[in-house]
C-alpha cells in the first residue's frame, strides 16, 4: 500500500471501541508514548499547543476511577443515584489499561472555541494512532469531568474536556 491508502485506511478503518471490549493485554509503554507523541503534531493557532494531556495507568488509573464515582454519587440528586451507574464507573476504568485525561489550556490569546478545536485535533491524531497501532480507544465525556479540576491540577485557565479510554483489543 503506499501512503496516501495506508492513511485512507487508517481514517477510515478508525472506530469508537468501549472498555467492555478491551482485553486484560497490556499496552506497551512505547506504544502508549507513540499515541501521546501523536497528539503534539495538532495544528494550533499561534503556537499554543493548548491540549493538556495525562496519562492514568495502574494505582493512579484506580484512583481517578474512584474519584469519578464519589464525583457521581456528590453531584446526582438522591433520587436519580443509581448503584449500577456508581459501579460501572470504576468498572469501565479497571476494564481500560490506560486512560488520558484531555483538558485544554486557554492562553487568552485566542477566541476560547479555537484553542477547544486545536484539543480536538490533537485527539484526533491519538485516535488514529491507536488505530494503526491496533489499540481500542473512545473519547468520553461524561459530567463528572467537569469536578476533576482539583484532582487532576487544573489552574483557573484550564478545562478538563473528556477522558481518552484505551485498551488492547
Ligand atoms: C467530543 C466527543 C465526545 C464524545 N463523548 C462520548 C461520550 O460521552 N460517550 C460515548 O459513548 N461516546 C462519546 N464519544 C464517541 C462517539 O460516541 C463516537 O465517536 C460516535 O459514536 C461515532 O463512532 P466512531 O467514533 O466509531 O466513528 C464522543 C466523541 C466526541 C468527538
Amino acid at each position: 500500500m503506499d501512503q496516501v491508502e495506508v492513511l485512507k485506511n487508517i481514517i477510515e478503518t478508525r472506530r469508537s471501541i468501549f472498555p467492555k471490549s478491551y482485553s486484560t493485554d497490556e499496552i506497551d509503554e512505547n506504544v502508549l508514548e507513540e499515541i501521546l507523541n501523536s497528539a503534539n503534531f495538532a495544528p494550533n493557532h499561534k503556537r499554543t499547543k493548548p491540549w493538556r494531556l495525562k496519562i492514568f495507568r495502574g494505582e493512579e488509573k484506580n484512583q481517578l476511577g474512584i474519584t469519578l464515582a464519589n464525583i457521581y454519587q456528590q453531584t446526582v440528586n438522591s433520587q436519580s443515584f443509581l448503584e449500577k451507574k456508581f459501579l460501572d464507573i470504576t468498572d469501565k476504568v479497571a476494564k481500560s489499561n490506560a486512560i488520558i485525561t484531555i483538558s485544554v489550556n486557554f492562553s487568552g490569546l485566542l477566541p476560547e472555541w479555537e484553542e477547544i478545536a486545536a484539543t480536538a485535533m490533537a485527539v484526533q491524531n491519538m485516535y488514529l494512532t491507536a488505530t494503526a497501532h491496533e489499540i481500542g480507544c473512545y473519547w468520553s465525556t461524561p459530567g463528572m469531568i467537569n469536578h476533576l479540576g482539583e484532582f487532576l491540577g487544573l489552574e483557573e485557565n484550564q478545562k478538563c474536556i473528556g477522558l481518552f479510554y484505551l485498551g488492547k483489543v
